[in-house]
């Protein structure tokens, strides 16, 4: 397992879109493979998440979850170096959603971004749920229950991410506290003045050192009196004269890696929708057709017209895929009209379909014996519950819900 580096856990969550293409893998899962290597990673997939908008066709969630879960085996995700599962398998998320959404204000669900945006983009649907309010608290859940330190995402999740950070900045709040605790009620205490402090200092001493039950409730009783306090340092306060916590549940970070823009067949983002895409493990010959038939730069309507690389969607793959004297010969050729576009388009192919012969060759064992993805799912089921089992603990012990 990568457990090198800054020793953070890191963790990403997918929707089962099925078979994956070209702008999955560079966009996403080729990130994934590299981080693996460096960190302790967990990667799922958000079948649950695919709920929170498709709750009325839920036919093909298992085929998509088994498809995709392939094609990240495929794209060289490697079940020994990363725990790879579904979000369903693992309980343990639903139970921290349900109690972080104890403590989630509903005004900074309709705040966040995605909320407004996807009920007007998905207008056919009605999006005024429950589960889709709710949906980055479990979002959260995923997160917190690993204590993750890096989620890598997409721009449009970083909003989501943002949003786990508040939900674990309260809940620690509430439950725990921060890294910087003590020096913190230190500057609240300068708040109430010296008085106040010291009558404090000595209930909280009384309650730490001889378990003063009279003191504590002296020392509440204290804090709610202060008019100069703010609700993030009553909190503080409060915790610190129980003695209580520590982090619960860290914050994490978004990793927000470069994204190349991956082209599709028309010139347009790559995206199912758009019926423009290669798909991941594509046979030889689609490929080179698929590749044929791109659009190119307008300007080329004769083969003697010369073009500009920068216009033309052909040349976008060729950025991804080829080496810098096959750019310059493609760009070169490209203005000067000294090449064709079937030319240009020809080392493309061939270095897509090396690529993907690769990842068909992976995925060969998986196809021919789906029993083996299972395995893989179960154990990483299993391995995930053992990991978000420790943290549940934690969270209820500190909720005080542990009834032990
Ligand atoms: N919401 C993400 C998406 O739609 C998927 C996701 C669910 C996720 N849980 C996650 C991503 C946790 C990162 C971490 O793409
Ligand atoms: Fe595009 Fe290459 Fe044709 Fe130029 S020569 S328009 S870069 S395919």
């Amino acid at each position: 397992m990568g457990s090198e580096g800054t020793g953070r856990r890191v963790l990403s969550g997918m929707r089962p879109t099925g078979r994956l293409h070209l702008g999955h893998y560079h966009g996403v899962v080729k990130n994934w493979v590299a981080l693996q290597q460096e960190h302790q990673c967990c990667f799922f997939v958000a079948d649950w998440h695919a709920l929170t908008t498709g709750y009325d066709d839920t036919g093909e969630l298992e085929r998509h979850s088994f498809d995709m879960v392939v094609d990240w085996l495929a794209a060289g995700v490697n079940p020994s170096a990363a725990v790879i599962f579904i979000q369903s398998k693992v309980p343990e998320h639903a139970e921290l959603h349900l109690l972080l959404s104890m403590i989630t204000p509903v005004s900074w669900l309709e705040r966040a971004p995605s909320y407004k945006d996807m009920q007007a983009r998905l207008n056919d649907r009605d999006l005024a749920t429950y589960g889709f309010l709710g949906y980055p608290v479990l979002q959260a859940a995923d997160i917190l229950i690993y204590r993750a330190g890096g989620v890598p995402v997409g721009a449009d999740q970083v909003a989501h991410v943002e949003l786990c950070r508040e939900i674990a900045r309260r809940f620690n709040h509430l439950f725990g506290r921060e890294s910087d605790f003590e020096a913190r009620c230190e500057a609240a205490l300068r708040k109430i003045g010296r008085k106040a402090s010291r009558l404090y200092g000595g209930l909280r001493k009384a309650f730490l050192e001889q378990g003063d039950g009279e003191a504590l409730a002296r020392g509440r009783a204290l804090l709610a009196e202060q008019r100069n306090l703010s609700a993030g340092d009553r909190e503080r306060l409060l915790g610190y004269l129980e003695g209580s916590g520590r982090t619960i549940l860290p914050e994490p970070e978004a990793l927000l890696t470069e994204q190349p823009k991956v082209p599709g067949l028309d010139g347009e983002k790559m995206s199912k929708s758009y019926g423009n895409t290669i798909s991941l493990r594509e046979a030889p010959d689609a490929v080179a057709r698929k590749v044929r038939g791109m659009k190119t730069d307008p300007a080329r309507v004769r083969r003697s017209d010369p073009g500009e690389p920068g216009n033309c969607p052909v040349y976008s793959l060729h950025r991804i895929y080829s080496d810098p004297a096959t750019l310059d010969w493609a760009a070169a050729g490209c203005r000067s009209a000294g090449i064709g576009c079937v030319d240009c388009k020809a080392p493309l192919i061939d270095a897509i379909n090396a690529e993907q012969a690769v990842m068909i060759e992976r995925a060969r064992p998986f196809e021919e014996q789906p029993d083996l993805v299972r395995g893989v799912l179960q154990e990483g089921s299993e391995k995930a519950r053992s990991l978000a089992r420790e943290t549940l603990d934690d969270v209820r012990a500190n909720m005080r819900i542990a009834h032990q």
